[in-house]
């Protein structure tokens, strides 16, 4: 915001960003459930979109919350929420062993190559052919970010296919449990808790 803003163009920008950015749903919740239930000292949410999910865990567990997204729309949604919001790609930029707990609910909806439309809500919910393109390299990275005896939530859809993303879990060293779960018509989603094994 500049000294120029005004209410006017503050709420327009705010329009603006909502159009672009994931607003919270049935997923966020759950995360949010979880990590409330879980997380603990300095914590990271991947992909945070809105902000909501980890302005919920800043305000009722009163931890520290970085919320990163690479949508740039979103870091700002996030940090009208009073989250400190960066914009990253995965863990990327993060030094090692910088979080105790990193929550992350991807883009997972398994995508047609040839139906992908090339903006900021396919970024949200495309999780490429398989929907585990963007697990697959968080799940590669996440542990160097973690510190010891940190914890990993991680939100999975039935549509991305429950036993190849514990597949990718295992290969990256770690071991998992289900903190919550809840059916719908189409999907269950389930977050797990992601610890080194
Ligand atoms: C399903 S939305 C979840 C948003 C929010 N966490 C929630 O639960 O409401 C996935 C988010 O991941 C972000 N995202 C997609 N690719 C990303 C990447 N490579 N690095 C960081 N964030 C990414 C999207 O912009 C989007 O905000």
């Amino acid at each position: 915001m500049t000294g120029a803003d005004t209410a006017a163009d503050l709420a327009a920008r705010r329009g603006a960003d909502d159009a672009v950015v994931y607003q919270p749903a049935e997923d966020s919740g759950l995360l949010a459930e979880a990590a409330v239930e879980v997380a603990r000292g300095r914590v990271l949410e991947v992909g945070t979109g809105s902000g909501w999910v980890a302005a919920k865990v800043a305000a009722e567990r009163d931890l520290d919350v970085v919320g990163s997204d690479l949508n740039p729309h979103a870091a700002r949604a996030a940090r009208e929420r009073g989250v400190e919001g960066v914009v990253a790609d995965l863990c990327a930029p993060f030094r090692e062993n910088a979080f105790d707990a990193v929550c992350f609910n991807p883009p997972y909806l398994p995508t047609d190559p040839d139906n992908e439309w090339d903006d900021w809500m396919e970024h949200a919910l495309s999780g490429g052919e398989s929907g585990r393109e963007l697990i697959e390299p968080f799940l590669a990275d996440v542990g160097r970010v973690l510190a010891p005896g940190g914890v990993v939530l991680l939100l999975v859809s039935s549509l991305t296919g429950y036993d190849e993303v514990l597949a990718l879990v295992d290969e990256a060293g770690f071991d998992h449990e289900a903190v919550v779960e809840e059916s719908f018509p189409f999907e269950t989603l389930t977050v797990l808790a992601l610890r080194r094994a």
